[in-house]
């Protein structure tokens, strides 16, 4: 009798351990500075979903004021909630984990590539840890990493918006 209750128990927590095993979540796709890493996450996590930046819209045209040749004609701004939480309650800076991802159309507002900014903890200190990259319609990868030409540019919003660096965004300024 006790044997068979005592094997009845192993049993018991064995099934359970099988069922949590099952239940528990599979691993994230783990977002890292990378550019395949990025992609495939926003593409998971469906950015077309995502709030856009503050104060834009759809396929809107590129800033008159500022020099957006490199994005296209019309563009769309995406970013996560981290993100656009820091935009609008004018942080001044955004947090760790945050991303923003721009559609870049032709003047035919034809998707011609997808630029995008993911800020990864220690990645690159000297320029706000900003990782960078520039995707074609289909995912193929033109740039990723710390792209000189990127920074170089979007270090300029400092100018326009009198602050230390304006975190390399050109968008709006975050104060
Ligand atoms: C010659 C300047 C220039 C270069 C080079 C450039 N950008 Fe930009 N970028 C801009 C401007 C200007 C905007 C704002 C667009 C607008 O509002 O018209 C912008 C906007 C963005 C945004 C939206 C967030 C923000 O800063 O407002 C992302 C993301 C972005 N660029 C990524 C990139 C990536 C990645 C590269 C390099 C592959 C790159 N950019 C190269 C000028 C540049």
């Amino acid at each position: 009798m006790e044997m068979k209750s005592i094997a009845y128990a192993i049993l018991a927590i064995f099934m359970v351990s099988i069922f949590l095993g099952c239940v528990s979540a599979p691993p994230e796709t783990e977002l890292k500075a990378d550019g395949k890493s990025v992609y495939d996450f926003i593409i998971k996590e469906n950015y077309k979903n995502w709030k856009k930046w503050p104060g834009t819209g759809e396929i809107y045209p590129k800033s008159t004021e500022k020099p957006s040749e490199p994005h296209g004609a019309f563009l769309t701004t995406y970013v996560n909630d981290d993100a656009f939480a820091a935009i609008e309650g004018k942080k001044g800076i955004l947090p760790e984990e945050s991303i923003i991802v721009k559609e870049n159309y032709g003047p035919d507002k034809k998707l011609a590539a997808i630029t995008v900014m993911y800020k990864e903890k220690g990645y690159d200190p000297a320029h706000n840890d900003w990782f960078w990259a520039k995707y074609q319609p289909d995912g193929t990868i033109d740039a990723e990493g710390k792209v000189e030409g990127c920074i170089d540019c979007h270090a300029l919003p400092k100018d326009i918006f009198k602050d230390k660096t304006n975190d390399y965004v050109w968008s709006s300024d975050l104060r």
